[in-house]
């Protein structure tokens, strides 16, 4: 797993899905650009959530909110008090790292020394000392940290560490002197914060939705794992507002829903587990992960949380506006609602695709092929169209073929090389159908259709290729 998780990262690279940022000055520490096929597949999930989520539940309406808002909304929200991780400096490497890591690190490494006497130090118990000094106020030093957790010899010996502290993960932008903007963290906020404004120009009734797509920032001190995490990512969330005593029912509605949906993605079943919290963020009441096997195990794909009236109550009070809805006959006066929350990483869903899909099959000639078997409705390129030789007319007839059907779909004409290294190449984005015209095309007007997965060809007449790329990346 460990060998084909970098041969994905070089495959995103080089065939266009997936850059480390500013590469040409040494890149950027956990930030990524998506290159030309990575955008078309991106925007295809995003359609695709968009759709199921807006256009398929009546209730449901999206917003496109500001990345940089109101510092006062981070404070109601708790994130400025509260959305912390610890961290230790290496006083020498000038590197940050994340203790519980650094001791889980360590640990492994003497379990490997020392194969007869393993050591297991549970995490609740380095996370549970470290917010006990944290309480007292006391830095804690990593040092005195290992001998408490009695590991032999020390793991800082030839280290130069700092104290153990907290550290908040928002990004921090001064807007004038002294008066700091924050890059959010989450786009729920933007939600909330506009809750009032929806629900007055929308007029609808409790339960309804609210659906956001957008950039997110953490300062995240571990970021490894190519774009599982990483400090500027994408989240697709939506907010449902819901009486109180609904909680549960919408909570389990959604819980299942959004299992569902990814299963209909087809990446495969077993791929995906549920994870009931233990420790909840700072905002939520009950909560659940979807979690998706990725090349380094089962890890976090999406949150469902309930967040009670937490964010509504906290914006009250804040804001000093009411931000409640009229109870029904049964309610005694106005209520804020609660909500439940779904939030959906989209970089991480990309990974689970680009993981899925990518495949190195044997063929029957004994040469192998590398082929991105997308779900071809996600394909960043739906169909490609080559001439089988560059004369006798077939590049003008592939050429007019392709721009009567470019308006629909986003397609490649080529004629560069090789039919054979052609279709490899298609196979390497994932295009699912290839149309070649040769010089029957002139006779009979027909092509060669190839289909990625089975690399069978077919002839079919020119009038049908509108609808086979239809039928086949239709959703
Ligand atoms: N509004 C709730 C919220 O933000 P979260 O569990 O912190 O909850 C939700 O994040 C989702 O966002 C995660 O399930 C994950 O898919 C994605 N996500 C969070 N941090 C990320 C990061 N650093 N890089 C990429 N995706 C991230």
């Amino acid at each position: 797993n460990y060998h084909f998780f970098h041969f994905l990262i070089s495959h995103a690279k080089n065939y266009g899905f997936v850059f480390p940022s500013s590469e040409i000055y040494g890149g950027l520490h956990a930030i990524y650009d998506y290159g030309q096929y990575g955008i078309e597949l991106k925007n295809n999930i995003k359609e695709y959530w968009w759709k199921s989520m807006t256009q398929l539940h009546e209730n449901i309406v999206g917003i496109d909110t500001s990345i940089l808002m109101h510092s006062d909304i981070w404070k109601a929200s708790g994130h400025i008090e509260k959305f912390n991780d610890f961290l230790i400096d290496n006083k020498d490497s000038k590197k940050r790292y994340c203790p519980e890591i650094l001791i889980r690190e360590y640990v492994n490494l003497m379990n490997n020394k020392n194969k007869g006497h393993l050591i297991n130090i549970p995490k609740e118990k380095i996370l549970f000392r470290m917010y006990q000094s944290l309480k007292k106020k006391d830095l804690l030093d990593i040092r005195v940290l290992i001998d408490e957790l009695n590991i032999p010899d020390p793991i800082c010996g030839s280290h130069n560490w700092t104290n153990i502290r907290l550290f908040n993960m928002m990004f921090k932008i001064e807007e004038e002197k002294g008066n700091l903007l924050y890059l959010r963290p989450e786009t729920a906020q933007g939600i909330f914060s506009n809750f009032l404004n929806i629900k007055n120009s929308s007029r609808m009734k409790i339960p309804f939705g609210i659906a956001q797509i957008g950039k997110s920032f953490r300062n995240e001190i571990i970021a490894r794992k190519f774009i599982f995490r990483m400090r500027e990512f994408e989240q697709m969330e939506m907010q449902f507002f819901i009486l109180p005593e609904e909680e549960m029912k919408w909570y389990e509605y959604w819980k299942k829903n959004r299992l569902k949906w990814h299963l209909e993605l087809n990446l495969g079943n077993k791929k995906y587990q549920i994870r009931d919290h233990e420790q909840l963020a700072h905002y939520a009441s009950i909560g659940s992960d979807i979690e998706f096997n990725f090349p380094f195990g089962f890890k976090e794909i999406e949150g469902i949380h309930s967040r009670r009236d937490f964010d509504l109550k906290q914006h009250e009070k804040f804001s000093k506006k009411k931000l409640r809805v009229f109870g029904k006959k049964k309610m005694i006066g106005n209520y804020i609602p609660y909500v439940i929350e779904t939030s959906l990483g989209l970089d991480r869903l990309f990974l689970a695709i680009l993981y899925s899909s990518l495949k190195k099959e044997k063929l029957e000639n004994g040469n192998e092929r590398i082929v991105l078997k997308f779900p071809p409705y996600l394909s960043p390129i739906k169909a490609a169209v080559f001439p089988l030789v560059l004369k006798d007319g077939l590049p003008e007839i592939a050429k007019r073929i392709f721009n009567n059907l470019k308006i629909d779909y986003q397609l490649v004409y080529d004629q560069k090389k090789s039919i054979g290294k052609l279709y490899r190449r298609q196979d390497a984005i994932g295009t699912p159908l290839c149309f070649t015209i040769d010089y029957d095309t002139i006779k009979t007007n027909t092509v060669t259709m190839r289909d990625r997965d089975s690399m069978k060809q077919k002839r079919i007449h020119i009038k049908d290729i509108s609808k086979i790329i239809e039928y086949k990346t239709g959703i």
